[in-house]
């Protein structure tokens, strides 16, 4: 396995060539969650905070779009684009913004390469995505170059040692040994990095706030459905994309309690600046 499957292109396709292994992965992290805001909200109220009137928005790396329709909900912008480089997710956006009545003008493409003109937006959101380029201040340089100077930059990521609890129980229990060993999925733009590298893209860091997430998964059925659906782990071949033998195999090994853990969510508010 390459050193971290996040940024791996091969990997894109398993995890977001179809909408349902995400679909899948928020559902079982939301339903675990206790504490922490929703990311979804928290993004709509800092668009909001540094938005115009009537302004035009892009979400960058928009997955399902949820936040694409939550800003157009809650801000009705001008225009609303969507960006990914997921077809599949894309179509989900559509889909969802035909059923929610909202306007969405969805792109397919690779981040680093934005089909957008210079100075197009008013705010640009990449929400949970930059981790997924061994060049991130790439990505976010080109977000510079479509932001309309004043405009802002509205980035979310987590702490690389999101989750860490999870790998030592893998590793503990016997099921992935080397789980704690292995790089961090967020280690190219985590909560430690993520203000240094937006600052070296050109734009002009705002704020930064963490917030810690704390999620209990109340069964080993409930954390088996979240751990099929992240690949950081290696698992033996019959418990891949098998939540239910995976869950079988871990309360056989003693987890079927409560299982806590937790993650850093980092958001970043930059300004292109004249
Ligand atoms: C963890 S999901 C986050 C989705 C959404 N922003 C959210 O917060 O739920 C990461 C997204 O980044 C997209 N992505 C990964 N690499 C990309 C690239 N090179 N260009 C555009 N999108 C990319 C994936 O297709 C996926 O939709």
């Amino acid at each position: 396995m390459p050193t971290n499957p996040f940024t791996d292109p091969a990997q894109m396709t398993p995890l977001y060539g179809t909408a349902v292994r995400i679909k899948h992965r928020t559902t079982a992290l939301l339903a675990a969650k206790i504490s922490g805001a929703n990311a979804t909200t928290a993004l709509t109220q800092l668009v909001a905070s540094v938005a115009p009137p009537s302004p035009v928005v892009a979400d960058i790396g928009c997955g399902r779009g949820s936040l694409a329709l939550s800003i157009a909900a809650h801000l009705r912008p001008a225009r609303m684009i969507a960006i990914d480089q997921s077809n599949a997710l894309l179509d989900a956006v559509r889909a969802r913004a035909a059923s929610a009545g909202a306007t969405i003008q969805t792109l397919q493409a690779d981040f680093h390469a934005l089909p957008l003109p210079d100075g197009e937006l008013d705010v640009a959101t990449a929400a949970f995505c930059l981790y997924h380029s061994d060049h991130p201040q790439m990505v976010a340089a080109e977000i510079a170059r479509c932001l309309a100077d004043g405009g802002h930059a509205v980035l979310a990521t987590k702490s690389a040692d999101s989750y860490h609890e999870l790998d030592e129980l893998l590793a503990r229990t016997g099921l992935d040994p080397a789980a704690s060993e292995r790089q961090s999925l967020y280690s190219s733009f985590n909560s430690t990095n993520a203000a240094a590298v937006t600052a070296a893209a050109g734009l002009q860091v705002v704020d930064i706030a963490n917030e810690q997430h704390v999620f209990r998964f109340d069964d080993s059925a409930h954390l088996a459905a979240y751990l099929t659906t992240t690949p950081k782990y290696v698992l033996p071949e019959q418990l891949v994309d098998n939540p239910r033998s995976l869950a079988e195999e871990l309360a056989r090994r003693g987890i079927d309690g409560p299982v806590t853990t937790t993650s850093t969510v980092t958001y970043v508010t930059a300004r292109r600046t004249a």
